[in-house]
């Protein structure tokens, strides 16, 4: 195999490109075949990872404590008032400390620029498990749940719906735009995302040979839909916007009838989870035979563990 990602770290999928991505997919859905069978190589045997939490979680902190316990390592969960991180110590001194003792680290919080100074500091991979501006590793579930389900992922129409400039809808046209899924955003104007965003995505849209479409007219973008995702209206820090939210995105709200105005029988529906129902999704949709979240959220474990393994095995 010509990718080799030891010591690399994961921020974003922008520093990846495409048969690097595939590759972690891939290999996520060998170690999930393997987990089937009761085969554990332990790739990461007597490593240790640090796990830091500044936000709340429950799939990614269980998919990194699941997946190195798998592969023989030892995690540590250090939350927001466990450690000094940014508070009575600057990033870097605590990045240096942990690179000293742990093996890889794992960041989930608010700013890319914390994850990124402790990747650059620690001299270890360093793992996004979610900023405000960027979730990767949810990215590379979604492509193994879409790869279950369709056999591919170039070609794929992929239409986010909802809050269309959060972590989830960036880090979503990262990756399609890098694997050749054709990615719309469904969205009011106010939360369209970053014109330098886009810009750079169509860069990458352009090589892979998709295409990407920002609208605020939702049924124009769920038009030949194969997967209708979408996330909660109100992300974790954003708790004093709920009003607004609601009011401006009540109209995006995937129900029944989205679901049936694609135009294709076969349209799924995806979302990273947790999910607030009766806001962003029904009941009814969730619940729905069309609906794959829990595939996708058992795939972040595998996809996770995949990660660690391709960038910290010996
Ligand atoms: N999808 C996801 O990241 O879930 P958690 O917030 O529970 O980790
Ligand atoms: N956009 C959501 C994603 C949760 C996995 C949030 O940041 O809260």
């Amino acid at each position: 195999m010509s990718v080799d990602l030891r010591g690399r770290s994961f921020l974003t999928l922008k520093d990846f490109t495409g048969e690097e991505i595939e590759y972690l997919v891939d290999l996520a859905k060998d170690l999930k075949e393997k987990k089937k069978k009761r085969i554990f190589e332990k790739n990461l045997l007597n490593k240790n990872v640090a796990l830091i939490f500044e936000k709340p979680s429950t799939r990614t902190r269980c998919s990194f404590t699941v997946g190195a316990i798998d592969e023989g390592a030892h995690p540590e969960y250090l939350g927001k008032d466990d450690i000094q991180l940014g508070h009575k110590e600057t990033v870097e001194d605590t990045a240096r400390v942990l690179g000293r003792m742990f093996d890889g680290i794992e960041f989930r919080g608010f700013s890319q620029e914390t994850v990124e100074k402790l990747a650059k500091y620690s001299g270890v991979p360093v793992w996004n498990g979610l900023t405000d501006e960027d979730h990767p590793t949810q990215v590379l579930a979604d492509f193994l749940t879409i790869k279950e389900k369709f056999g591919r992922l170039k070609g794929i129409n992929f239409v986010y719906v909802g809050d269309g400039r959060n972590n989830m809808a960036n880090a979503l046209m990262i990756g399609c735009a890098k694997m050749g899924l054709n990615f719309a955003i469904g969205a009011p104007e106010s939360l369209f995302p970053e014109e330098k965003l886009v810009e750079l995505c169509k860069g990458y849209a352009k090589e892979s040979g998709s295409t990407i479409t920002i609208t605020s007219d939702v049924k124009e973008a769920v038009k030949n839909a194969d997967v209708i995702y979408t996330d909660v209206w109100i992300s974790m820090g954003e708790e004093d916007k709920k009003e607004e939210r609601v009011a401006l995105l009540k109209d995006y709200q995937v129900n029944d009838e989205l679901m049936n105005s694609t135009g294709n029988a076969d349209t799924i529906f995806m979302h990273c989870l947790p999910a607030v129902r009766g806001y962003e999704v029904t009941n009814e949709v969730i619940e729905g035979e069309k609906s794959v979240v829990f595939d996708e959220a058992e795939n972040r474990m595998h996809t996770i563990k995949a990660v660690m393994v391709a960038t910290l095995k010996d």
